[in-house]
């Protein structure tokens, strides 16, 4: 049953055709004309956790717990390895269940990667401490992301509908746990409100997930066509603002900006933002799909090649730079929502 879901995830993900907006198209940076800097000097690495990474940038979870996803985790893998950025595997409550394909379609992931690559692992947050250690021990994990879907679960028919006690799982699970606990939402975004709950029981690091990329309304009402759910497709707090916001807490709160990564423009605002880094779910998913790994290294090369000529015309020669020192400018819909 969870194997014919995650199948048809990906499925209904390519067939979406509602376009949100991420705002982040209303952050303005200024173009430095006398930049002071030579092409080649530009560094893109970034130390994530205790590893070096070549790239402020990581494949987001996505999937596996079936051999049509092994497959997908296979090709999302090697591009992790390649260019050396971390990748954080789909939810893996599917494998706790037992099921050797399942734990097999996971540890595959560890398997390409190697020791030196980051892997993160995924689980909900209806989770027990004991789960999330398993679920790191399958894949060696050097992270565990735990995911915030309420509007998901409401759409799909057969979705949870408690939701009480989440925040003491994710609070157990922090103090129980000796290495990074990123919770996510996978496509609605974090408000600052929930970031400061969250920050309050323990949790550093947060990744967005905001609103403007992949659509889970979307994806949940075309899987189940009965229920019309058109009008709550424009649900959700968009990228930049969810950013900006929760950019209000400590600065030990670490932020990773997902939902609607798609170009070297959307990572280098996030970055200016001030996020660590920043992910891609959805968007890689169809490069891989439609034309396998040399079709999504492709797009890989030529985004990272765009940050760099980005960051020359920013004159910041590093991402320390990038993230502490670019001045924006916020415009249009989303100077109301900051
Ligand atoms: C097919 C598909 C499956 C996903 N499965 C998971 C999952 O198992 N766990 C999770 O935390 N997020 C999952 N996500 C959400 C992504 O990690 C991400 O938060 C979201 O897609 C927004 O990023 P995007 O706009 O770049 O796709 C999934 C996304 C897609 C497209």
């Amino acid at each position: 049953m969870r194997s014919i879901r995650k199948r048809e995830h990906i499925e209904y993900y390519l067939k979406t055709t509602f376009q949100g907006d991420t705002f982040l198209g209303d952050v303005f940076l200024e173009h430095n004309a006398l930049p002071n800097l030579n092409f080649d000097e530009i560094d893109t690495s970034i130390v994530f956790g205790n590893k070096q990474i070549d790239f402020p940038l990581f494949i987001n979870a996505m999937t596996g717990g079936s051999s049509l996803t092994r497959e997908i985790n296979k090709d999302l893998s090697t591009l992790a390895r390649d260019f050396n950025i971390p990748m954080a595997v789909g939810s893996q409550t599917i494998a706790l269940e037992g099921d050797e394909d399942a734990i097999d379609s996971f540890r595959i992931v560890r398997e390409i990667i190697g020791d030196q690559g980051v892997v993160i692992g995924n689980l909900s947050g209806q989770a027990s401490v004991e789960e999330a250690k398993r679920a790191m021990d399958m894949i060696n994990a050097d992270a565990i992301q735990i995911h915030l879907n309420p509007a998901q679960e409401l759409v799909m028919e057969e979705g949870d509908r408690e939701f009480k006690g989440i925040i003491d799982n994710i609070e157990a699970i922090v103090n129980n746990i000796d290495k990074p606990v990123i919770v996510k939402e996978i496509g609605f975004g974090i408000s600052k409100d929930v970031a400061e709950k969250l920050y309050n029981v323990g949790v550093r690091y947060i990744d967005i997930s905001g609103y403007g990329g992949t659509n889970f309304i979307e994806i949940e009402n075309l899987r189940n066509q009965s229920f019309d759910f058109t009008e709550l497709y424009s649900w959700g707090i968009p990228t930049a603002a969810s950013l900006i916001n929760c950019r209000k807490l400590p600065n030990d709160l670490k932020l990773i900006s997902s939902g609607g990564i798609r170009n070297s423009m959307d990572i280098v605002k996030s970055i200016a933002l001030g996020a660590e880094v920043a992910g891609i779910s959805g968007e890689l998913l169809s490069y891989v799909v439609h034309g396998g790994y040399l079709n999504a290294k492709d797009y890989l090369d030529k985004i990272i090649y765009k940050m760099k000529i980005l960051m020359l015309l920013l004159g910041k020669k590093n991402i320390e730079e990038l993230k502490t020192s670019t001045d924006y400018r916020i415009t249009g819909r989303l100077k109301d929502l900051v």
